[in-house]
């Protein structure tokens, strides 16, 4: 990451726009772009190292730190309950804050507590982990699961800002650096055959940060287009049909605390969506080389029945996103039966 300097980008949505900054060590220079001289409730978990979340509350006027257990599991009405009871016993008021400090479980959950305290509140997004970087911490996405059903109940809540350190990446186990690059392949994939061939040909520690910046731009692109996915934003779900069928059926997710991860999932849920033949082997060789799975065994059934459960999926239809060469894709309904021979059943 020696040459990578930094960027700003915007989001562009009208009275909802923000910054993203991509900067090493911003993390510790928060207060350069938001006004922290307020109370603030800095929401981290427990796999986070502690450190972070401090760096942000030593910037505060007046700060606590909320700390949930790590995992997937805490994004439950439970934990989210207790979150909002430290923020009511911490005297928050509509003119605070809440600065999320972790990964996309962290994001999602305080997201989601920021979106629904006094019918809303300011909210800043510090994402530490690859795949939030790349992926989870623009877009306004927030959310937590019901029982085992991810992310069924949630808001729209756009962020006032987001700081990306790519510094915190030092930290973060291998498994989970790798698992986030999944979302950048997909935005290769879908648009970027320049940010693709560094998966193919580069060192990806070394490009890291273009690696968040090409991926965040893409994102930025379609949300502000589609912001509350009525169209164009499905694109992003490249990869997720399949992927969170797997996911419910392998993944680590409600009192699953073993298999695979979410972009693990999304990595083997883009395969049968890549129509050329030629393009599914240079992926194949991706993966292989990232070390992300190329095939996983799962009852195929099973999986299938998730997708006709799938929260996109209506009146047994859903919309596929299909990438026919490296940098363009369309969307195309079908029934989800239809989704049989991609999963390498019989029709
Ligand atoms: N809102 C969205 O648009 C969106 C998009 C994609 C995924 N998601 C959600 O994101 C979640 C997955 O996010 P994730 O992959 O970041 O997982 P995660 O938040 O669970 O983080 C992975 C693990 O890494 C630890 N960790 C985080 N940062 C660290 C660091 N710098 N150093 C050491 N350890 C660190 C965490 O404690 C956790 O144990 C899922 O719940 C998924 O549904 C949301």
């Amino acid at each position: 990451m020696s040459d990578f300097i930094g960027t700003k980008l915007t989001m562009n949505l009208g009275e909802r726009s923000y910054d993203i900054i991509v900067k090493r060590g911003s993390l510790e220079n928060l207060y350069q772009f938001a006004r922290l001289d307020r109370r603030v409730a800095v929401v981290t978990d427990s796999g986070v190292p502690a450190q972070y979340a401090q760096m942000v509350a030593d910037q505060c006027k007046d700060a606590t730190i909320i700390t949930v257990p790590q995992g997937e599991a805490s994004k439950s009405f439970k934990i989210l309950e207790t979150v909002l009871r430290q923020m009511l016993d911490f005297g928050m008021g509509r003119g605070d804050l809440v600065v999320a400090v972790g990964g996309g479980v962290v994001g999602d959950l305080a997201g989601f507590a920021a979106s629904i305290y006094m019918r809303g509140i300011d909210f800043i997004n510090c994402p530490t982990t690859t795949l939030s970087m790349i992926d989870s911490s623009i877009g306004g996405k927030t959310a937590v699961d019901l029982g085992d059903t991810k992310n069924i109940v949630g808001a729209f809540w756009q962020p006032k800002l987001v700081i990306v350190d790519p510094d915190t990446l030092s930290t973060l186990p291998r498994r989970h650096f790798i698992n986030g690059l999944a979302e950048a392949i997909k935005a290769g994939l879908l648009a970027d055959p320049e940010l693709f061939s560094i998966f193919e040909k580069e060192d990806v520690d070394d490009r890291i940060g273009d690696i968040i910046c090409r991926s965040l731009r893409f994102k930025k692109s379609i949300v502000e287009q589609d912001e509350t996915e009525q169209g164009m934003r499905k694109a992003l779900n490249f990869g997720h049909t399949i992927g969170h069928g797997i996911e419910a059926v392998k993944g680590i997710k409600g009192r699953r605390t073993t298999g695979l991860f979410h972009g693990e999932c999304v990595a083997l849920g883009m395969l049968p969506m890549i129509e050329s033949k030629a393009l599914q082997k240079r992926v194949r060789g991706v993966y292989r080389r990232l070390g992300l799975p190329t095939r996983t065994a799962y009852d195929k059934e099973k999986v299938l029945a998730e997708m006709l459960h799938d929260k996109k999926a209506q009146d047994g239809q859903i919309t596929i996103i299909k990438v026919p060469g490296l940098g363009c894709w369309r969307a195309e309904t079908i029934p989800v039966e239809g989704l049989r021979p991609l999963l390498g059943m019989e029709d």
